[in-house]
């Protein structure tokens, strides 16, 4: 039997140990931001655009970051090699700590600082060469949806709606408009043009949306970053979802209808193709 190391507040010791006071203000107010980080054979992806968006979340939430990227990189390669997997999923969590229960930021608490690691689990065969249903809901959550924030009350809901549908995710619509799904970003095809939402307050800016566009670009492929009606949608040849776990994956059916054929599109297999390529040769060279 292995023993998940993770590391709390300057020390690292198995995760069964590792306790926080009931007053975090993680805990009792969701107040906090996280990150998620894949980790293909040891090495961190995207290491750097990562923590750059967790610095993004702090000053969002005005939280100091306790740490200098250099100081954090050396915390996430030392939870990579204290953990078995060769493939991960490193979950990083910053709150504001432990304070006696009032809305507004306490003074002089020391941040609470957690990570952990998961294996990563990237979506199966079956999922890639046939992809996966969705569902649809209004986006009924607040309007800073580009906080990393671990208040995910919203997400976990919309995220159980699509469960609760034997699908894989939820896509949604604010407005008569496309956002993104409870936790993953979406793209749509259509007549060969590559349609992503604009990153603004009502998405994630998504680590894997911008590979996704820099590889689109690099390769050429006609792309357009817009606003995405909600009918373009339900007409798409094609829709994916793309997150740190999920990579990219195609949606083939949405509200029980075909998406396109009903089968993972050609633009899809190109995308994906240059993903899985690029994802190799990142790896090759650190
Ligand atoms: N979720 N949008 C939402 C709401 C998300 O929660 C995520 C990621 C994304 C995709 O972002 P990225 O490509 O950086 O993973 C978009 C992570 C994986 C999670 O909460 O577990």
């Amino acid at each position: 039997m292995t023993t998940d190391t993770v590391y709390l507040n300057g020390a690292f010791m198995p995760l069964a140990e590792a306790r926080i006071p009931v007053l975090d203000r993680g805990f009792i107010f969701g107040d906090g931001v996280y990150e998620v980080i894949p980790v293909y054979s040891r090495r961190p992806f995207r290491l750097r655009e990562h923590l750059r968006r967790l610095q993004n979340s702090l000053d969002a939430i005005r939280l100091r970051n306790p740490h200098s990227t250099a100081h954090w990189s050396r915390l996430i390669r030392a939870i990579i090699a204290r953990n078995e997997p060769e493939d991960q999923s490193v979950y990083l969590q910053v709150t504001r700590g432990v304070a006696k229960r009032d809305h507004a930021f306490p003074s002089g608490t020391r941040a609470t600082e957690f990570i952990m690691s998961n294996p990563l689990k990237i979506p199966s065969r079956e999922h890639v060469v046939h992809g996966v249903s969705c569902v649809s809901a209004n986006d009924f959550r607040w309007l800073r949806c580009d906080v990393k924030s671990v208040s995910l009350l919203g997400n976990c809901l919309l995220r159980q709606y699509a469960v609760d549908h034997r699908a894989t995710e939820t896509i949604m619509f604010r407005d008569g408009y496309l956002t993104e799904a409870s936790s993953s970003n979406v793209f749509a095809v259509k007549d060969g043009v590559l349609l992503a939402p604009p990153k603004n307050h009502l998405v994630l800016p998504g680590i894997t949306y911008d590979v996704v566009i820099e590889l689109a670009k690099g390769a050429r492929m006609p792309l357009a970053v817009r606003e995405i009606a909600e009918a373009e949608v339900r007409g798409a040849d094609e829709l994916w979802v793309t997150s740190s776990t999920k990579e990219v994956l195609a949606v083939t059916r949405l509200d029980g209808k075909r998406v396109g054929s009903g089968r993972p599109g050609p633009v899809f297999k190109r995308m994906h193709k240059l993903y899985q390529d690029y994802k190799r040769t990142v790896m090759r060279g650190k």
